[in-house]
């Protein structure tokens, strides 16, 4: 099963991918991820980015477009995968249709005020990637992650001024995607707003979901 997590910034869609990897045997990308972990290693493509990233605009799109046909390449990736965060502009999406087109597009719908709030309260565990948030999803212990015991941070991007550039650049780049996937048959939508449990179960209640 191929599957594109489209939808505004913290709109849940990682909370989502990380378990749904799980139950229907695919593997997670990120795209964000990646890009987090070469900065964090201080790799080339790390270095590239990480002001672009940190800004809260959008890294370029052929660099992100050869990052992803070279991980969509892997073996882990051949019966399918979930794809968070790309594709965000419609160059990448003519990329991706050309090189591998998804099954389906799976579009998570959030309003502003609650994307804002989930994001300003989002603490992140830097040596495992794991998400909290201080009032809908806190961990066992203030600050330290329950998966791996490192400290919690925010993001960079997840600060105010960040967080409204992000959504400019949803909003002029990738909110267009609706109606182009829409276009070629392959949209389903999820209202994201609900706790993530109910978010969870009506992504798994889809028609013709998948395992593999
Ligand atoms: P990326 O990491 O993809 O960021 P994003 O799309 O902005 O997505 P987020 O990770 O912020 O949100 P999410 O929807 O996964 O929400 P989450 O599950 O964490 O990209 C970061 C940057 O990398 C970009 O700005 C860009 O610079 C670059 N980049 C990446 N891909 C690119 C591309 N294709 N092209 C160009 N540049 C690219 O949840 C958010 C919070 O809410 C968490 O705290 C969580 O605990 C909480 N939460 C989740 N679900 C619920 C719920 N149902 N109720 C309450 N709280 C919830």
């Amino acid at each position: 099963m191929k599957l594109v997590f489209l939808g505004p910034p913290g709109a849940g869609k990682g909370t989502v991918a990380e378990k749904a990897e799980t139950d229907l045997a695919v593997p997670h990308v990120s795209t964000g991820e990646i890009f987090r972990a070469a900065v964090k290693n201080g790799t080339p493509l790390g270095k590239r980015v990480k002001a672009v990233m940190e800004s809260g605009a959008l890294v370029p799109d052929e660099l992100t477009i050869e990052l992803v046909k070279e991980r969509l390449g892997g073996q882990d990736a051949k019966a399918g995968w979930i794809l968070d965060g790309f594709p965000r502009t419609v160059p990448q999406a003519d990329a991706l249709v050309a090189f591998d087109p998804p099954d389906k597009v799976v579009n998570f719908e959030l309003g502003d005020e609650a994307i804002v709030e989930r994001l300003s309260g989002r603490r992140t565990c830097p040596a495992c990637s794991r998400s909290f948030h201080v009032k809908f999803m806190p961990p066992a212990k203030e600050g330290v992650c329950d998966s791996c015991g490192g400290s919690l941070i925010t993001r960079e991007d997840d600060k105010v001024e960040a967080i409204q550039r992000r959504l400019a650049a949803y909003r002029a780049q990738t909110a267009p995607l609706i109606e182009y996937f829409r276009a070629k048959g392959r949209l389903v939508t999820v209202d994201a707003s609900p706790e993530a449990e109910t978010v969870y179960a009506a992504f798994l209640g889809l028609p013709g979901l998948k395992k593999g």
